[in-house]
């Protein structure tokens, strides 16, 4: 037997309805807002992601499916979604468009990482990215999208923290700051954050190393070294969310672990689904479409994991609707009524009503335990007698009540009664 490689999964028809129905408010949600579907390529050039997501991250030192093609060329999976959107955005000349361009996605990841609950090789992500305005509106109803989509979903336990980690300015009188309370805790580092430390010493604090997680608890935080326009900024950010009414907290460790984020950063975190409670994390980049060759435009997104949603959603009780396979079932009860069924089956469908019949030769017992199973609403039922008088006798599988129907007025009895 072979199987599926460590860290991906298969969905099945006992999953798989979970995640139509999430895809489903995940675009409704989307169209509220005024946010058009964007599906970029599952693989990219390696630059792609080495200048957007930056060289000294994770995600770009370890994390990558990175391989040659037949041609020689670096090719990358996308291990998130913006930065490939980022690229379609400058490569399009979506900048020509009425700005702001909303964009949303639902798309595989990924990552090459340990796996484990809620962290996998392949993943999926719901994710958007708004380009072209700079307004802290604009930040806020980002927010409001996600916030949005998780109500409708009716999941409780979610809280969202938010942070600035300010522009380029502020960055650099916060690295100098950063490198001077880190050389000083230099010898305790890891190797690879000894490195980080020089080249972008903003990684370090994403180091899942213990020892380097215990010096950085100590670092000075971004958020008291952010200019009067970022504050300004923020502050906007966080009225608009006030008079939304959406709770949150500031969290001036939130720096997120890619290099193109700038000014607001926020995440929706659960304490209930184990170490990898990140649901949601997102953030402004302003500099990202610079960085691809596309010039000023300003940006800021959000990117949620399905699995880890749906890991929340199982452990917090949140009900997903599971539609009917079938309204109807049609029973035969031999050769000849199989034909008829079989005809009545195709005219259900064309009427618009979800029917079965047997495909096993199964008798009638059975296949009441199989259309109970695909949880059929009414079975209608033909023998010998039936086919004779051009009558089904259906049964409501619900309080077991019984009709007899003629075969022509089947569709309207089904349609009034279910
Ligand atoms: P991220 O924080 O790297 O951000 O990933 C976003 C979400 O993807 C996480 O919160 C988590 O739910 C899910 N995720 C990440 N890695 C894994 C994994 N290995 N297994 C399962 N789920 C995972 C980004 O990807 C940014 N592109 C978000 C963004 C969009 N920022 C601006 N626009």
């Amino acid at each position: 037997m072979i199987n599926a490689p460590k860290g991906t999964k298969d969905i099945l028809p006992n999953e798989s309805y979970k995640w139509q129905y999430i895809e489903k408010v995940a675009r409704e949600t989307a169209a509220l807002f005024g946010v058009s579907e964007i599906r970029t390529p599952t693989f990219e050039h390696t630059e792609v992601f080495e200048r957007g997501v930056g060289e000294g991250t994770d995600i770009v030192n370890k994390e990558m499916y990175t391989f040659l093609d037949k041609g020689g060329r670096s090719i990358t999976l996308k291990p998130e979604g913006t930065a490939g959107v980022a690229r379609a955005f400058t490569e399009n000349g979506l900048n020509n468009s009425a700005l702001p361009i909303k964009l949303f996605y639902l798309t595989s990841c990924f990552r090459y990482e340990r796996p484990q609950a809620g962290r996998l090789r392949e993943f999926h992500q719901f994710g958007t990215e708004i380009l072209g305005s700079d307004k802290p509106d604009i930040d806020a109803e980002t927010i409001l999208f996600a916030k949005t989509f998780f109500d409708k979903l009716g999941i409780k336990g979610l809280s969202l923290r938010l942070n600035s980690i300010g522009c380029k300015d502020c960055r650099k009188n916060y690295e100098k700051a950063l490198k001077e309370f880190l050389n000083k805790n230099a010898d305790a580092l890891c190797p690879l954050c000894r490195e980080r430390m020089e080249k972008n010493p903003l990684r370090v604090l994403d180091c899942k190393n213990d020892e380097c997680k215990k010096i950085t608890s100590g670092a000075p935080v971004i958020l008291d070294y952010i200019c009067d326009d970022c504050a300004k900024h923020f502050e906007k950010v966080k009225k608009l969310l006030d008079l939304s009414g959406v709770e949150y907290t500031v969290d001036p460790k939130i720096v997120r672990g890619l290099d193109y984020y700038t000014r607001t950063v926020f995440e929706f975190v659960s304490d209930s689904i184990g170490a990898q409670g990140t649901v949601c994390g997102g953030g402004r980049y302003d500099g990202l479409i610079g960085e691809l060759g596309g010039g000023d435009v300003p940006g800021i997104g959000f990117a949620l994991g399905i699995e880890r949603l749906l890991l929340l959603m199982q452990s917090t009780g949140t009900e997903i609707p599971c539609d009917k396979k079938a309204d109807v079932y049609l029973a035969p009860m031999g050769e000849k009524e199989a034909e008829k069924a079989f005809e009545l089956v195709m005219a259900m469908r064309r009427a618009g009503l979800k029917a079965e019949t047997d495909h096993m030769g199964r008798g009638i017992k059975a296949q009441f335990k199989y259309a109970d199973k695909i949880g059929a609403r009414f079975v209608a039922v033909i023998g010998s007698y039936e086919l004779d008088k051009g009558v089904v006798k259906v049964k409501n599988m619900a309080d077991s009540t019984e009709s007899t129907v003629a075969f022509c007025d089947l569709e309207n009895y089904i349609k009034s009664v279910r």
